[in-house]
């Protein structure tokens, strides 16, 4: 039996769990900062880092109380090296170097992106995976489509070429005068809405496997805008987002954010699907946070000729257990790093033999 303890402070969440085997949960404390960046609408970094710093000692203690183990117990720990903010990943690289160097334990840096892969791992399953595997990764910064030919083997078909699906919810969000963060409520608001009211852009369909949704906030805008309306050609206003009277008095808040939920949702799930019957994938998988998106899991279900697999809700949204379960398949290949470890704020995912 193999207990890596995982640490994960990449955006605005404080994250730290144990995990034994690589499959196996036996903690997983989120403590998140969503109400701190509420207000801006979006995570505002240095107090994204800052909110770790405070709890991130705590976070780490329940996390090994909850598994009932102490870090006598552990065999290595697994932290967030990258992508995300360099001031909030100092803070669990730091924490990790801490306790390796304390304890004397193996420290192995992931990628935040490969922890989202792993929370399939996660998941429990009926029969050993079979490669290659088509994989999306849809968050708040992220939108790639990957195939995974093995453990740590990874090739990235596609990826956004401006903004991340996730960010394209939060933005939309706000422009429409709804919360932070906008995945949800726009799933919330988009179920009294029709998704046929308008047909907003499909960006690069049929163009390969990247996406682009910096032009569907733009079309999202123009629907609402009451001085847009009918004058496509004008020079396009800043999207900073309207206060709800700022709408257009007939706008239904419920149909834009349906159909703009649709637009997303169809052109990830049609790229998807295509990457992975061109690849001969036997699954494909959904991941991050906006795999949470119900629309996204039933269609991409109801259109993929393989099947489909979904981490569960608590999987969705950065935690530890996947940085753990990410940790434990490079820890057992032999891979560790030292106390030179840095964060890499711009890390692609790179399969683990051209890690550097
Ligand atoms: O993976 P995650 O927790 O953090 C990043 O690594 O970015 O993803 C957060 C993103 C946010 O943009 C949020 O709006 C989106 O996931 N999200 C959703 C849903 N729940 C969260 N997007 C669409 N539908 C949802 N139900
Ligand atoms: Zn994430």
């Amino acid at each position: 039996m193999t207990l890596i303890f995982g640490i994960e402070s990449s955006c605005d969440e404080t994250g730290a769990a144990v995990v034994e085997d690589g499959t196996r949960i036996l903690s997983n404390v989120v403590a998140s900062q969503v109400e701190l960046h509420a207000p801006y609408g979006g995570v505002f970094p240095e107090v994204a880092s800052r909110a770790h710093i405070e709890v991130i000692g705590q976070i780490a203690q329940r996390a090994l109380d909850e598994a009932g183990v102490t870090l006598d117990d552990i065999d290595a720990v697994a932290v967030t090296r990258g992508p995300g903010l360099a001031g909030s990943l100092l803070v669990g690289v730091n924490f990790a170097k801490g306790l390796a160097l304390g304890r004397n334990l193996p420290l192995v840096g992931v990628n935040h992106l490969e922890g989202h892969v792993y929370s399939l791992w996660l998941v429990g399953r009926e029969s050993p995976v079979q490669f290659p595997v088509v994989c999306l990764i849809v968050s708040g910064g992220h939108s790639e489509i990957v195939l995974i030919t093995g453990h740590g083997a990874y090739t990235t078909l596609g990826s956004t070429i401006d903004d991340a699906a996730g960010e394209a919810f939060d933005k939309v969000a706000r422009l429409l005068g709804l919360s932070y963060p906008g995945g949800p409520v726009i799933q919330r608001t988009a179920q009294d809405g029709d998704p046929q009211v308008y047909d907003f852009p499909r960006a690069l369909r049929g163009e390969g496997y990247d996406f682009s949704f910096s032009g569907l906030k733009t079309a999202v805008l123009r629907a609402v805008q009451p001085s847009q309306q009918g004058k496509q050609n004008k020079r396009q206003p800043k999207s900073e987002g309207l206060t709800p009277d700022q709408l257009a008095p007939d706008i239904s808040v419920p149909d834009v954010a349906a159909s703009f939920q649709a637009a997303v949702v169809d052109i990830l799930v049609e790229k998807t699907v295509q990457a992975a019957t061109e690849h001969g994938a036997t699954e494909l998988w959904i991941a991050g946070g906006v795999s949470a998106n119900t629309r996204l899991r039933e269609e991409m279900t109801r259109r993929s000729p393989i099947p489909v697999r979904c981490p569960p809700l608590a999987l969705c949204v950065d935690n530890a257990a996947m940085i753990a379960a990410a940790g434990y398949f490079r820890y057992m290949q032999g891979y560790r790093d030292d106390l030179a470890l840095d964060v890499r704020p711009m890390w692609p995912l790179t399969s683990i033999e051209n890690t550097d």
